[in-house]
């Protein structure tokens, strides 16, 4: 008797609706998280964020993330839509490293080079689902020693909260037997318009940044840090996406656009939490501020989409119709003695926070 009073319980306190079947016969389920302004919607699958609703000026509330109306999407064409990305988020160059005179060879899976932690990245698991409630999600994933060619058992929990006010805050955390490189992520492609809407070349991005790593035409750091001063990559003041994304600059070439990582500049709160970016959608209002611990960000405007990707609501998703603001170390770091290291090693726990802030600017265009 004790027995079935117990598995109802545990249901309910999850909370989860039924979102589909994996291939394994495993369920996903959906999770609706709510606060202030802000509803969103997450998979216990990937802990993919498959809808944010936030109101605009107006009031009117508009789902602002790319995304899918069913699994099946998610399973078999998604450029990482709404995602948590691990255990590396990024490239590393030729999935190949050496740690501790060690090397190690990963699954290749984008030209010669690990991106987004493999095959099967931390974007295309199911998460164990350690507590739910209606404003809080706390996902863990354990990847075994040897998944995609990373060293050692790693055990990553991430916990989604909304705030009162109007914050999604997303916490990592992660310890391993081995040591690892990890640089965990999150992957939302944003359209502040709507997702669906007109591309984003008109929203205004600022970036804390004074300088960006410049990379090959693989998309793989020189190693150099450039300062952004009198480059397109100069978003110090409020640019428009699109100002200058067609400019003549090598650096637009390799990445098709912004693809790039942004080296974060300014001083951090007492939680070591800093201002990155904010953006503000001139027709709509809508605003997102983004602060982060870690010490990059990936701007990505969706250059790889190219209307072939159908998602919700027959929505088509054409080149430029989202933006990511991924906040991570910077890319190849195991190959770049330069940059900030991500290994982490047996006995420590690596913990981060990621914040996006939603808002509206009362100001008209
Ligand atoms: C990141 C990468 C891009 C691309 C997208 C996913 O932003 O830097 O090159 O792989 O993810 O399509």
């Amino acid at each position: 008797m004790t027995r079935t009073a117990a598995t109802p319980a545990a249901t309910a306190r999850h909370g989860g609706t039924p979102f589909g079947v994996l291939p394994t016969g495993d369920t996903v389920h959906r999770f609706t998280l709510a606060n202030g302004d802000v509803t969103m919607r997450v998979l216990d699958y990937g802990g993919i964020v498959q809808s944010l609703e936030t109101p605009d000026r107006q009031g009117i509330r508009q789902d602002v993330v790319l995304g899918f109306d069913d699994l099946e999407g998610y399973l078999h064409r998604s450029p990482y839509f709404g995602a948590l990305i691990g255990r590396y988020g990024n490239r590393i160059a030729t999935g190949r490293f050496t740690l501790d005179g060690t090397t190690h060879t990963l699954a290749a899976n984008n030209g010669p080079h690990a991106l987004h932690g493999g095959l099967t990245g931390f974007d295309k698991v199911r998460w164990q689902v350690l507590d739910a409630t209606d404003r809080s999600l706390v996902l863990r994933h354990v990847s075994r020693d040897g998944d995609e060619g990373y060293p050692g058992t790693l055990t990553a929990t991430v916990t989604y909260t909304l705030t009162a006010d109007n914050r999604w805050v997303i916490d990592y955390e992660a310890t391993t037997d081995r040591a690892t490189p990890v640089n965990l992520t999150q992957h939302t492609y944003w359209n502040l318009r709507g997702h669906g809407a007109e591309p984003v070349l008109q929203h205004e991005l600022q970036l804390v940044a004074d300088a960006f790593t410049p990379v090959d035409a693989t998309l793989i750091p020189t190693g150099v840090l450039q300062p952004v001063a009198g480059t397109p990559f100069d978003f110090r003041t409020p640019q428009p996406i699109g100002a200058r994304i067609d400019a003549a600059h090598e650096q637009l070439r390799h990445g098709s656009g912004y693809d790039h990582n942004f080296v974060l500049a300014g001083p951090g709160d007492a939680a070591g939490v800093r201002f990155a970016a904010q953006v503000r959608e001139p027709a709509t209002g809508r605003t997102l501020a983004m602060s982060t611990t870690e010490p990059g960000v990936q701007f990505y405007v969706g250059n790889f989409l190219d209307g072939r990707i159908t998602g919700k609501g027959g929505a088509v998703y054409a080149r430029h119709s989202g933006f990511c603001l991924e906040a991570q170390h910077f890319p190849d770091s195991p190959n770049q003695p330069a940059f900030p290291s991500t290994i982490l090693r047996p006995g420590e726990r690596r913990t981060s926070r990621t914040e996006y802030a939603f808002g509206v600017d009362t100001q008209q265009p």
